[in-house]
């Protein structure tokens, strides 16, 4: 028996009681697995406000605060101490890696980046305009056709493969997207390189001549990848979770993933914050804008300001704007147009009574969009690049819900506001 319990009072007079849950920190949750049974009723959630989905041990993001832990450990000191594959392992395993373990984890990663040489033609059936969102969809969800020795989910080996495939592959295809769209050449690994300068080669490098690594700039996109890794059950994660729970495969549910992180709301706010940026264009413009935020009339969003969870600032967009200085400085762009309206526009927004009631501070997404474009990504690039560095939180949170005893598949019930039961008239008597 739970150490605590909640009361629910029902219509009829009688009285339901359910057990309270304590996670090691954060909200308690009410137990109400079996109030359908016992009542008859549903719990009403749209948009899961107040609803846990699961239990995880994974990420914990405290948003009044601005905390955000990855398995116990603050964002800004593995954003610091660690390289992607280091928390991507942290995620993966639930501990830091010795240098040992480091060591074979990146060697098997290394050993994986090449993808099937038909998935190559796969391309070749998209238009070059088309938005390389809807070609990571398509050649994600492809996989299952190239690497189906294994895919049964239930069998742990099977996962293990399936989850390195995803991790060494995505940068792999992420950049024969981008190659594709302008019409260059597909780039190999080259595994005497680091997984992020593997991506950036991958991304920039072309075969007729030595690309030269910088490593700044490699630095600050690892650092980005470190900040999107994971973030608790969002949109993209719960679609991940959700498609898994019905069993389907590890490339299927990841497919699901970017689909879902598409979205202008979701991972596509980096995509949609600086094209804000670049249509305000200018400081004097910033007041006329905001004034249009303001207007519920006019459907105008600050894009890159706001979030669920976060009621105080994205501790992420603290990180990405020093990496953001960092890269424009190494670029000799410090007087980055978009950069100082960005700086502008958060001053002002952080002084306006509409923000701050609402508590809507910048998060990952308002800078991030600055410092891919000063890295020479293109805009429609930026959602992919999250998706890439996501794969990693999708695939610890995919494993998590398959491990937990208390999985199944997920069928949320509703409330019906439809017709009742009637009967179809003839069509001439309709
Ligand atoms: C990500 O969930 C995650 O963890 C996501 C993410 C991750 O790592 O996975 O952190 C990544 O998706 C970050 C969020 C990126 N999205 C944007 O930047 C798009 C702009 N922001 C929003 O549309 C909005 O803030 C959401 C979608 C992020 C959160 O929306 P909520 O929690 O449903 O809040 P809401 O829409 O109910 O807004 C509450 C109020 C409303 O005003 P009132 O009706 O109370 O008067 O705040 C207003 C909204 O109109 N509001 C905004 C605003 N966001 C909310 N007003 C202007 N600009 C905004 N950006």
């Amino acid at each position: 028996m739970a150490d605590k319990n909640a009361t629910l009072k029902l219509p009829d007079g009688k009285s339901l009681d359910f057990p309270v849950l304590s996670g090691t920190t954060g909200p308690d949750v009410v137990d109400i697995r079996t109030l359908y049974g016992k009542s008859g009723m549903f719990t009403y959630d749209p948009g899961y406000l107040s609803t846990a989905s699961c239990s995880s041990s994974i990420t914990y993001i405290d948003g009044d605060a601005g905390v955000l832990l990855y398995r116990g450990y603050p964002i800004e000191q593995l954003a610091q101490h660690c390289d992607f594959l280091e928390v991507c392992y942290l995620l993966k395993y639930g501990e830091l890696p010795s240098r040992s373990q480091k060591d074979e984890f990146v060697n098997i990663v290394t050993h994986h980046t090449m993808v099937h040489e038909q998935l190559a033609r796969l391309y070749q059936g998209f238009r070059r305009d088309a938005h390389p969102m809807a070609v990571m969809v398509g050649v994600v969800g492809a996989l299952s056709a190239f690497y189906h020795d294994a895919l049964d989910i239930t069998n742990e080996q099977h996962r293990i493969i399936s989850a390195f495939r995803l991790i060494a592959k995505m940068p792999t295809i992420v950049a024969m997207s981008y190659k594709y769209s302008i019409g260059q050449p597909f780039m190999y690994p080259k595994n005497n390189l680091s997984y992020t300068a593997n991506f950036m080669r991958m991304m920039f490098g072309v075969p007729t001549e030595e690309y030269k690594v910088n490593e700044v700039l490699v630095r600050a996109m690892d650092r980005i990848f470190i900040l999107h890794a994971d973030h608790e059950q969002n949109a993209s994660t719960s679609t991940v979770r959700l498609c898994g729970s019905s069993g389907a495969n590890p490339y299927a549910c990841i497919a699901a993933g970017i689909a879902s992180l598409w979205g202008p709301a979701h991972g596509g706010a980096n995509e949609a914050a600086l094209q804000m940026l670049e249509e305000i264009g200018d400081v004097s413009k910033v007041p006329e804008f905001i004034r249009k935020v303001k207007d519920k009339h006019s459907g105008v969003r600050l894009m890159g300001f706001g979030h669920r969870v976060y009621k105080n600032y994205d501790p992420r967009a603290k990180l990405m704007r020093e990496t953001c200085h960092e890269v424009l400085e190494e670029l000799g762009l410090h007087n980055d147009r978009l950069f100082k309206l960005a700086l502008e526009m958060e001053k002002i927004a952080l002084e306006d009574d509409y923000f701050v009631s609402r508590k809507l501070y910048p998060n990952v997404d308002f800078y991030s969009g600055i410092v891919q474009r000063a890295l020479g990504i293109p805009v429609a690039m930026f959602t992919c690049i999250f998706s890439l560095a996501r794969t990693i939180g999708w695939i610890a949170q995919w494993q998590e819900m398959i491990s937990d005893p208390e999985y199944k598949i997920g069928r949320p019930r509703q409330l019906y506001k439809g017709a009742t039961r009637r009967d179809v008239k003839p069509i001439d008597k309709r």
